[in-house]
């Protein structure tokens, strides 16, 4: 064997190595160098509408010989934003990736939808090298456009066996081009890497089947994602500790499994001491089968993502404690999975709850307004927050109401509602405010109990916020937001979030925080 073939041989196995020894998340290296002329391999670039493509695009025209112009124009594409083109042999370039952006001005949200779609190629493709070109002036561009890539590359490989022999997908480097240059990639490291982690940590969660992940197991992936960051104070109540409290809310939902829940609260300190949190709750049902109240079978596998309004609040405070924001947060996760067995809650059961009022059960399948009243209570009084904001996969209403395109909000708070919609706006996850009218009070009363939970006809989703909002004290800001809608995407991603679970939550409480308390 020649030397130089003994070389590309060991080269060889140590990819083929490197392919199968990787962790699942492991993925491309983001690199970040400056703007400059790219004269071949696979490059991604904008084109705004109108007249004027914009100079990358130009730069990558002209050294293509106008072959680019030439094919955008032969395939009618016109730079409409949520579009793009996917080109192979351009010129001297093995692929160019075009992504319209439409004619509206450079926003932080337009650079992560196109940092989105070029993760999103760069996490199907076996190119060594794949150089993102964008021209524009603004100074935190390239993070921006960085974090749209991580979170668009984001995949879930963890069940799959390694395809032996096959060039290794979504490796190699991911190049930001930008008149920035490194610097872009500090702000990235330093203000944009932990969200997009925190929004992998929620998503992988999410991901994974209530068969590997049930209360306790959560609580240890929450532990070792929080491994190493400072000031942060994890505390886990257990079924004892919750039963010394009275918490019938969560202990009667968990009951029925053999897997029992778990109360977890992560308490980030980053303010200036004294600092009332920003108080996260999050419904963390680690699979929800109904319960006694059994759910037909018909796409029951879904219910493996009732735990997605925890994974966020959870998520939310990583990204905050990642980024060492001067802010005080704590998540309050309310984990238990609803299970069908002869120690499971029944309908008409009474339940009573820590804060001593009692409700009786409709339907074991109402489970996130049963564990939420004990988690929203315990919030508040552990933590004298300064406002607390719930989030679940609650209702099926809410997704006949809205969709895919907003959760639902809902608020006793104009000024809390106002900063969490333009929160959600500029994070690309958006709210849309529901109403929570006095009369949804008389349909949960109950002719034994304090309240119901459910059983009736109407408005299901504000019904459930209002039964949320009963444990909420007098004069604390409050927002419920009702995720069931968001949470997961079926087949039709996002830029930013591929098919599959998307962590709706992380970003839109790392912006609130960012806007409204730093
Ligand atoms: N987890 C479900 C809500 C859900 C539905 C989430 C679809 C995601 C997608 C929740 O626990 C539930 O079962 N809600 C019931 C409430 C009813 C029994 C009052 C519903 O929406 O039908
Ligand atoms: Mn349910
Ligand atoms: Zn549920």
């Amino acid at each position: 064997m020649t030397r130089s073939a003994f070389h590309a041989r060991a080269l060889l196995a140590v990819l083929l190595l490197a392919a199968v020894v990787l962790p699942a998340w492991a993925g491309r290296n983001l690199a970040f160098e400056p703007y400059g002329a790219v004269a071949g391999g696979t490059v991604a670039v904008a084109m705004r509408e109108g007249d004027a493509p914009g100079a990358a695009f130009d730069q990558v025209d002209a050294a293509s010989g106008g072959a680019l112009r030439r094919a955008v124009g032969a395939m009618d594409f016109e730079g409409k934003a949520g579009t793009q083109l996917d080109l192979p042999g351009i010129g001297a370039y093995d692929r160019v990736l075009v992504v319209g952006i439409g004619d509206g001005a450079a926003s932080p949200r337009m650079l992560e939808d196109l940092g989105g779609a070029v993760g999103q190629m760069a996490a199907g493709s076996t190119a060594p090298r794949i150089e993102l070109l964008w021209d524009g002036d603004q100074s935190d561009a390239g993070a921006h456009l960085a974090f749209g890539a991580e979170l668009g590359r984001y995949r879930f490989d963890r069940y799959r066996s390694a395809d032996a022999g096959k060039a290794p997908v979504g490796r190699g480097e991911l190049v930001i081009r930008t008149p920035a240059g490194a610097r872009a990639g500090e702000v990235y490291a330093a203000q944009w890497a932990p969200v997009a982690a925190a929004v992998a940590f929620a998503r992988d969660l999410v991901t994974e089947p209530g068969g590997a992940v049930w209360p306790e197991e959560f609580v240890a992936r929450t532990r070792e994602a929080f491994a190493g960051i400072a000031n942060v104070e994890i505390a886990v109540l257990d079924v004892a500790a919750m039963e010394r409290l009275g918490m019938g809310g969560i202990l009667s939902v968990g009951q029925g499994s053999a897997r029992p829940p778990r109360l977890l609260a992560v308490r980030y300190r980053g303010g200036r001491g004294g600092d009332a949190p920003i108080a996260f709750v999050g419904k963390g049902i680690t699979f929800d089968s109904g319960g006694i109240s059994l759910k037909d079978g018909d796409g029951m596998w879904r219910m493996k993502y009732d735990m997605s309004g925890a994974a966020a609040a959870t998520g939310a405070v990583l990204a905050i404690a990642g980024r060492r924001a001067p802010v005080d947060v704590v998540a309050v996760a309310a984990l238990a999975e609803n299970m069908p067995s002869g120690t499971a809650g029944r309908p008409g059961d009474v339940v009573r709850t820590a804060s001593g009022r009692t409700f009786e059960v409709m339907s074991t399948d109402a489970e996130g307004r049963m564990v939420l009243t004990d988690a929203v209570w315990y919030a508040q009084r552990e933590f004298s927050p300064r406002a607390v904001i719930d989030i679940a996969t609650l209702t099926g209403s809410i997704v006949t109401a809205l969709g895919d395109e907003y959760a639902g909000l809902f608020s006793n708070d104009d000024t809390l509602a106002a900063q969490l919609q333009a929160a959600g706006a500029a994070a690309g996850e958006e709210l849309w405010r529901m109403p929570l009218h006095p009369s949804y009070a008389e349909d949960l009363e109950s002719p034994i109990a304090d309240l119901r939970n459910g059983g009736v006809r109407g408005a299901g989703a504000g019904i459930g916020a209002h039964f949320i909002g009963s444990w909420i004290e007098d004069g604390m800001p409050w927002a419920h937001l009702d995720i069931a809608g968001m949470a997961w995407r079926e087949s039709e991603g996002l830029p930013t979030s591929p098919a599959g679970a998307t962590g709706f939550g992380v970003r839109l409480f790392d912006r609130l925080v960012r806007d409204a308390h730093e």
